[in-house]
């Protein structure tokens, strides 16, 4: 519990012991009360879900609406990417399905760049993000993380087969190929800036690969489960090194605040784990993947 929770479920408990002893609370006190919270949230300007003092109504209002916009990037396979027929695919779609289908739901999904999904979630154009989105602090304070759904081992410097970059500082003096707003971007500015020349992209697959294979850019990096799907289909590809972001894979982003979604979301994926759903999923995803042309 961080402080803004504690102070706020302090001040709830505190109005409900004082109306169990015939502590009369006024309308008035009560406002003063919200008002005091308000000040105090700004003040410790955190934002996080701490800072709820009532949830956004969202699940109320999607099952009014009768569809959840789920949106994605769909540029990362074996996650989200877009099939022969044109149909958005992957282990994120499979879960934002089960998503709809425990709301009672339909799923539209609005694809994107990658860059773009959180002020669009903030903007309400979207419901949800589902995009193997991987929890940080800095994302933390603008929107809420579901429990993650997997474990990932880290970032994948992907290269030609015929390469010979092996380490870090074989990357001095090359162009190398990130996604806009990735923890993979991140990593290559915090270990790669004033050395190498980085070079940002909108689109993973096919952009980045293609940049790669064309030899514009001397090395991509991708996450490892990316990665390895990527070499499986591409025998001119290898992973030259793994390089840090390893820990929490993906979670679900729900607008700040939208507890109610988010215990939906979490009931499905907790659910998913436990019984051995969100492994197959997975498995599958990967299959399709790999047995799908293209
Ligand atoms: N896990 C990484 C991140 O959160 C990369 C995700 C990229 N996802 C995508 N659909 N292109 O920054």
């Amino acid at each position: 519990m961080d402080a803004k929770t504690t102070l706020i479920a302090g001040i709830i408990i505190a109005l409900l012991v004082g109306a169990g002893i015939g502590y009369a609370v006024s309308l008035s006190q009560i406002n003063q009360l919200k008002s005091k919270v308000a000040s105090l949230e700004s003040k410790l300007g955190q934002g996080g879900a701490g800072g709820c003092i009532q949830t956004t109504g969202l699940v109320e209002k999607i099952k009014k609406r009768g569809y959840i916009i789920l949106g994605t990037s769909a540029d990362w396979p074996p996650f989200e990417y877009i099939d022969k027929q044109g149909h958005y695919v992957g282990i994120d779609i499979e879960i934002a399905k089960r998503i709809a289908q425990k709301l009672g739901v339909k799923l539209v999904v609005k694809d994107m760049k990658f860059a773009a999904l959180i002020q669009s979630l903030q903007d309400g154009k979207i419901d949800m993000i589902l995009a193997d989105m991987t929890p940080t602090p800095e994302r933390e304070k603008v929107v809420d993380f579901s429990i993650p759904y997997y474990f990932s081992k880290g970032n994948a410097v992907v290269v030609l087969k015929s390469s010979n970059i092996q380490s870090i500082q074989d990357l001095y003096g090359k162009k190398v190929g990130v996604q806009l707003g990735t923890i993979q971007e991140d990593w290559a500015k915090d270990n790669l800036k004033g050395k190498a020349e980085i070079v940002s992209y909108d689109k993973v697959y096919p952009d980045m690969v293609m940049v790669l294979k064309r030899g514009d850019v001397a090395a991509i990096i991708v996450s490892d489960m990316v990665a390895d799907v990527l070499l499986k289909k591409d025998p001119s590809l290898k992973i030259a090194f793994y390089a840090g972001g390893s820990g929490v894979g993906g979670a679900v982003a729900v607008p700040q605040c939208a507890e109610d979604l988010k215990y939906v979301v979490n009931s499905v994926i907790y659910d998913m784990l436990q019984n051995g759903e969100m492994k197959k999923v997975f498995q599958q995803e990967i299959d399709k993947w790999l047995s799908s042309q293209g």
